[in-house]
């Protein structure tokens, strides 16, 4: 079983972009319980607080949007923490962060934060695609340091939308709950809304203007600019900067949130911030949500997370002779397409104990 195992790694890890997308459209469970895509009905969908059926049934051409948008976030978690111990999946196949969900730690801020970010991105270019009936092209304001003769007015996200709808809408199912103040839950509760407005932030610090050319051949005399997202490559990757730097907190006698070691500058609405440490996720354990280590590849000549060292925890490494496939002799054809072989080489695969 454990080289059937990590065939199937291989193969994720190889060649084939398509098959992991397929996999990974495949593998559509949702982030907390946001749904998928296709389901039209508010009924149907699973997880949803009464807040968000509320919402639901009144803009039912918005959900589509908030699964797909949750689903990116995932999957660039899951891009993010692919050398991790802690790879963005968990036991509990309910959702896909399951239960790592359960503990306030770094990496539930992340996985928060990210999902939030993929919501507000989606929503926004879902308006801008005139795909939703109450919103349409940004109307953000004209930049005060645009050049003069630049126009301003393209089709652009449509950020403000996007921001504050899926604000009402994530933040709903924690909005709607009520603890005893000083209570954990009252913290858990904060540390995600905390969590999932520095996702909205990340995304909205990353809109940038973006300009097309207009002007006889190629001169570029005149310029129309709009709004734009940024690939959603770079909130991840923000976002993983602000998990490395995640503020540690814990509630004070007035029952808020405060940084735990206040040597440090407090933590703004733009940082993931945490309230218990995490496990190490080397082994299995169904009340933490780690998965483990066990099975997974590893990199014998790295000495970061990757490296069998850290990656199995200790517990040392099995060696695989395997067969991977790869594109190869790659031609360029006019016009405009590369066309690849595969080619099958054999590798050495080190799997964790
Ligand atoms: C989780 O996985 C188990 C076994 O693979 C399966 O029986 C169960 O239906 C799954 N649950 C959900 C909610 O997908
Ligand atoms: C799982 O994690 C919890 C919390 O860290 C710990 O108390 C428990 O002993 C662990 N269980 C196993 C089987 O390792
Ligand atoms: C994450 O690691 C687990 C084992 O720890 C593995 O089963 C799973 O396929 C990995 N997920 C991804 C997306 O790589
Ligand atoms: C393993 O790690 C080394 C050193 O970091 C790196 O050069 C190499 O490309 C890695 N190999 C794989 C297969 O990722």
């Amino acid at each position: 079983p454990l080289l059937l195992n990590s065939e199937k790694l291989i193969r994720e890890i190889s060649c084939c972009r398509d098959w992991l997308e397929q996999k990974k459209t495949a593998f559509s469970v949702v982030s907390m319980a946001y749904i998928i895509g296709a389901q039209p009905l508010c009924s149907q969908l699973v997880g949803l607080s009464q807040g968000q059926k509320k919402l639901c049934q009144l803009y039912q051409d918005h959900m589509q949007y908030i699964g797909e948008g949750a689903k990116t976030g995932i999957r660039e978690c899951q891009y993010q923490f692919r050398h991790r111990r802690w790879n963005c999946s968990t036991v509990d196949n309910s959702s896909v962060f399951g239960r790592v969900m359960q503990i306030g730690s770094r990496e539930t801020a992340f996985t928060y934060a990210i999902s939030a970010a993929g919501v507000v991105n989606a929503v926004s270019r879902a308006c801008r695609e005139g795909e939703l009936s109450s919103c349409g092209c940004s109307r953000a304001a004209r930049p005060k340091d645009l050049p003069r003769d630049w126009l301003w007015g393209g089709c652009g996200d449509n950020l403000n939308y996007g921001y504050r709808f899926s604000k009402e809408f994530v933040d709903a199912r924690e909005r709607e709950k009520s603890y005893p103040k000083g209570s954990y839950e009252s913290a858990r509760l904060m540390m995600n809304l905390h969590n999932n407005e520095a996702g909205r932030r990340t995304v909205s610090d990353l809109a940038h203007v973006s300009c097309k050319c207009h002007g006889v051949s190629g001169s570029c005399s005149l310029k129309t600019c709009w709004l734009q997202l940024a690939d959603f490559r770079k909130v991840g990757d923000a976002l993983k900067e602000k998990y490395d730097s995640a503020a540690a907190m814990k509630l004070n006698s007035r029952g808020k949130l405060v940084q735990m070691h206040s040597k440090f500058n407090p933590p703004t609405s733009h940082d993931l911030v945490y309230i218990e440490s995490s496990p190490d996720y080397c082994l299995k354990n169904q009340s933490t949500g780690s998965l483990g280590t066990v099975g997974r590849l590893c990199n014998k000549t790295s000495e970061g997370m990757d490296g069998c060292e850290l990656m199995c925890c200790g517990r040392g490494y099995d060696q695989y002779k395997a067969q991977i496939v790869e594109r190869c002799h790659c031609k360029f054809h006019w016009c405009c397409y590369v066309k690849c072989k595969r080619c099958t080489k054999t590798v050495d695969q080190f799997v964790c104990k």
